[in-house]
């Protein structure tokens, strides 16, 4: 099994699905071994803690740069053997160094359908330009934020009622979904780059559609 590091900051919602995921198949290709958050008592910590997965709270207000923040990370990621980072709502810029240094084995999810709608504000910023389709994206990460090869993406409908927080947690219940699936086809070597796409070998090119 890949050792995997997941990076939170927050709620820990997708590192949950993460964990269940993995519960729930013995098969799964892959093993959290450390959850890193930014935040003291960010709740993800409890959920890592409940499943019995190892936990280090590093506060990247300590640290004189974000490179020396980013450095105390890798440290601790190559200490417990990772070989695959999961940023899951890890709420800090990272350095070109550090990005560069897990080419290929780190992987985010972006609450929209990439490349439209990097950073904040997603849900809102969907409601405003009036889209009809939202969703979330998984993909590798490049020193570019909410860039890089995508793995994943899921589709929504924006519905006429929707205020971000309805749209929110319709995205929410299928990054859970998209998250496992890209976790499963990176540590299974099925992601085959090639410049700035991603091939994965899995039904419909890594599209989920609505159930
Ligand atoms: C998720 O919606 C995730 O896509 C988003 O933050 C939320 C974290 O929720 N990530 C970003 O916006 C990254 N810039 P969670 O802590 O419950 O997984």
């Amino acid at each position: 099994k890949k050792k995997v590091g997941v990076l939170v900051s927050g709620r820990g919602s997708n590192l949950q699905a993460l964990i269940d995921a993995i519960v729930a198949d013995p098969t799964f290709p892959a093993e959290i071994v450390l959850v890193i958050s930014n935040v003291a008592g960010a709740y993800a910590l409890e959920r890592a803690a409940k499943a019995g997965i190892p936990t280090r709270t590093i506060p990247h207000k300590g640290f004189p740069s974000r490179e020396a923040f980013d450095d105390a990370m890798d440290r601790e990621l190559r200490a417990a053997g990772v070989e695959i980072v999961c940023l899951a709502g890890f709420m800090r810029l990272l350095s070109t160094a550090f990005t560069q240094g897990w080419a290929g084995r780190m992987i985010n999810i972006h609450p929209a359908l990439l490349p439209s709608f990097k950073g904040l504000h997603t849900h809102q910023r969907a409601l405003e330009a009036g889209v009809k389709l939202h969703g979330c994206t998984v993909h590798l990460v490049t020193p570019e934020l909410d860039d890089g090869p995508i793995l994943v993406q899921a589709a929504v409908p924006v519905l006429p009622d929707d205020d971000s927080d309805t749209l929110a947690a319709r995205v929410l219940e299928q990054e859970h979904r998209a998250y496992p699936l890209a976790l499963r086809l990176v540590a299974e070597g099925k992601v085959t780059v090639d410049g700035p796409r991603a091939h994965v070998d899995a039904p419909g090119n890594g599209a989920l559609m609505n159930p």
